[in-house]
């Protein structure tokens, strides 16, 4: 696991970078796409280079999880908020991004279909994700199976707390459930990029990096996966063990090795 400590502008470019240096290899790709505040600046960054001839055309994209229930037309529907966010700013084809659907009548089944799609698409090459202050990834609730695929979950009350805030203050107006990629399934990326930012994320990122795996933290199945990048600003590494060492190894790091 590579460890980057730096401030936020230069995490959403590293990120940014990483997916740009994919596509140009080669531009049909697979992405796996994050909601909430931690990839907003990669998504504008994404945008930018967009404007200077980055292509998504040829990219296929998976989001990670999505409410049950939440109207169609609801700003904060996780498939609204990446259309938002990212989609409309850059040149998807159409039909290209796809998400667990959480109005579908059988849910089980749309959760079997969505782990058949992202197998079909050939995998995920690199997938964006935050952490949740619980030490949530996707939403792997702690006490989640670390082998878990696609399926419904209940969001803890951490999280519906955390997430009041995209809901006008209102902790009641954030669903109760949710469809999530499992544990498992985001393990099966080529890539994870993680990113987080300020204080409230330093216990989930330091048990994430230096703690031992749990499925009380679900992040730290990712000290299992052969590629896996942690982007964090000075406030979120704060409770890191061994900062010193990670800035070290990165200030060291040859100009031509990626992340
Ligand atoms: C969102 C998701 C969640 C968030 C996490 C952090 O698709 O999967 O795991 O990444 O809750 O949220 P923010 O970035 O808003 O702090």
């Amino acid at each position: 696991m590579e460890v980057v400590i730096a401030p936020a502008g230069e995490l959403a470019r590293l990120a940014a970078d990483a997916v740009e240096g994919l596509l140009r290899a080669k531009p049909e790709r697979v992405l796996g796409l994050a909601t909430g505040s931690s990839p907003l600046a990669v998504y504008d960054e994404l945008a930018r280079r967009h404007q200077e001839g980055l292509s998504f055309a040829r990219v296929r994209a998976f989001m990670l999880d999505e409410y049950v229930g939440l109207a169609a037309d609801h700003p904060e529907r996780y498939r609204n908020v990446i259309e938002r966010e990212f989609a409309s700013r850059v040149d998807f084809a159409p039909g290209a991004v796809q998400g667990p659907d959480g109005l579908a009548q059988d849910l089980p089944a749309a959760c079997a279909a969505y782990e058949a799609s992202i197998a079909e698409a050939g995998g995920v090459d690199l997938q964006l994700l935050g952490i949740g202050t619980d030490g949530h990834i996707a939403f792997n609730e702690p006490g989640s199976s670390l082998a878990s695929r696609t399926r419904i979950k209940t969001l803890t009350k951490q999280t519906r707390e955390d997430n009041a805030r995209f809901f006008g203050g209102s902790v009641e107006q954030v669903p109760r459930h949710c469809l999530t990629q499992g544990l498992a399934t985001i393990m099966s990326a080529r890539h994870l990029v993680l990113l987080a930012s300020g204080r409230a994320k330093a216990e989930a990122v330091h048990q994430l990096v230096e703690g031992p795996v749990s499925a009380m933290w679900p992040a730290t199945i990712m000290q299992l996966h052969p590629h896996a990048t942690v982007l964090v600003d000075d406030a979120a590494a704060s409770r890191l063990q061994l900062a010193d060492y990670y800035r070290q190894t990165y200030a060291d790091k040859p100009d031509w090795q990626g992340l």
